[in-house]
């Protein structure tokens, strides 16, 4: 069996709980891997003087794979957000979120089934704020046209990849019409493109609306950095919240996989989180590994777990804590 060479990073919060229990469950599975923890997040900042110190660039840039726990950012002032830094310096420019049900996880909606791609590199999180004068506040949104024909022909070869029919385009052009415009322009020549995926645009407060009243008309969504922050969060919360869904940072070179949620620090400790989220993010990960047999067994074994309400963490109602859903699913593995 081929082994692996993957960067860790735990992260701050429940990070070390989820990733923790992640690990046990790929090493049950049997994959071979050489992991590389490497630390990053809010407490290495009085250590290294910056939340992504450059050993974990380096070592993420020489394995090309990392799996990452959540790192928190403070509001409003003290250091730039992590996530934002790695995903910049290493481009990883589309943001991956594939939105499902989970088999037992009661939800408003049966047969959601579409995944959020976002472009993750510029927009209004390019960082680039200044004060104007005293009480007025300037922050830029960044729209490249290079970034936002990369972002939608990821968004399309994956629909095509992936047997999907539809990417819808979701923007407020009718505002923002320069920004905004080129990014639906940049869109649309790539839709030209793939005459096989249909296309449409939607403006973001309808989508978000029509999203709540029926997720199931929606396939691929392709969405600039904060509107795909935002909707894909809300998304999350259709098919049962932030511990069930799963996320990858794909750039040419690198990718990162990750959960959605963040750090939880108000269960962090506790060792109640549920980590089902990191688990199907290293689900992802092991596909694009190309261990597509352990990948599926992982998925049965969390899903299976999940099926049996006596098996869920308090999140979802159930009994369990992170140790013990850890083990059901280590023991449906088998
Ligand atoms: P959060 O996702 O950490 O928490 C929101 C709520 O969901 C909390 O009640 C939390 O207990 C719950 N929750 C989250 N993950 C859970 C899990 N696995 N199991 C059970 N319950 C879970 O969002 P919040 O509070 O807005 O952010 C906290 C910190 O995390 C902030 O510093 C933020 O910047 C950071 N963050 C990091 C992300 C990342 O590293 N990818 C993504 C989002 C936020």
């Amino acid at each position: 069996m081929s082994s692996h060479s993957v960067t860790l990073i735990p992260g701050d919060g429940i990070g070390p709980e989820v990733t923790g229990a992640a690990l046990s469950v790929i090493e049950a599975a049997g994959v071979q891997i050489d992991w590389e923890p490497v630390e990053a997040g809010a407490e290495v900042v009085a250590k290294y003087g910056t939340p992504v110190p450059d050993h974990v660039l380096h070592s993420i840039r020489g394995n090309n794979v990392a799996l990452k726990g959540p790192i928190g950012t403070p509001v409003g002032g003290g250091f730039r957000s992590a996530n934002v830094t790695m995903r910049q310096a290493l481009e990883l420019y589309a943001s991956v979120r594939p939105v499902k049900n989970v088999p037992g996880v009661e939800t408003r909606f049966d047969g959601v089934d579409l995944i959020v791609v976002r472009e993750n590199t510029e927009g209004l999180y390019s960082g680039l704020e200044h004060r104007v004068a005293p009480g007025i506040v300037e922050s830029l949104k960044i729209v490249t046209e290079a970034a936002s024909l990369r972002i939608s022909e990821y968004a399309f070869s994956m629909a095509r990849r992936e047997g999907r029919h539809e990417v819808c385009a979701v923007h407020k052009a009718n505002i923002m019409k320069l920004s905004d415009g080129l990014f639906l322009e940049c869109a649309r020549k790539i839709a030209s493109r793939y005459p096989d995926i249909e296309y449409r645009e939607i403006i973001i407060d309808n989508c978000a609306m029509q999203l709540v009243k029926d997720p199931t008309a929606f396939d691929v969504l392709l969405l600039e950095n904060l509107y795909g922050d935002i909707l894909s969060d809300l998304c999350a919360g259709l098919v049962g919240g932030l511990g069930v869904v799963p996320g990858a940072n794909i750039g040419a070179d690198c990718a990162l996989f990750e959960a959605v949620h963040g750090s939880a620090p108000d269960i962090a400790g506790k060792r109640i989180a549920n980590p089902t989220a990191i688990i199907l993010s290293a689900v992802m990960m092991l596909r694009h590994l190309e261990e597509e047999a352990a990948a599926v067994k992982i998925e049965n074994a969390i899903f299976a777990t999940l099926a049996d309400p006596a098996k869920r963490t308090g999140d979802l109602g159930g009994p369990l804590g992170l140790d013990d859903f850890t083990q059901a699913v280590v023991d449906a593995l088998a």
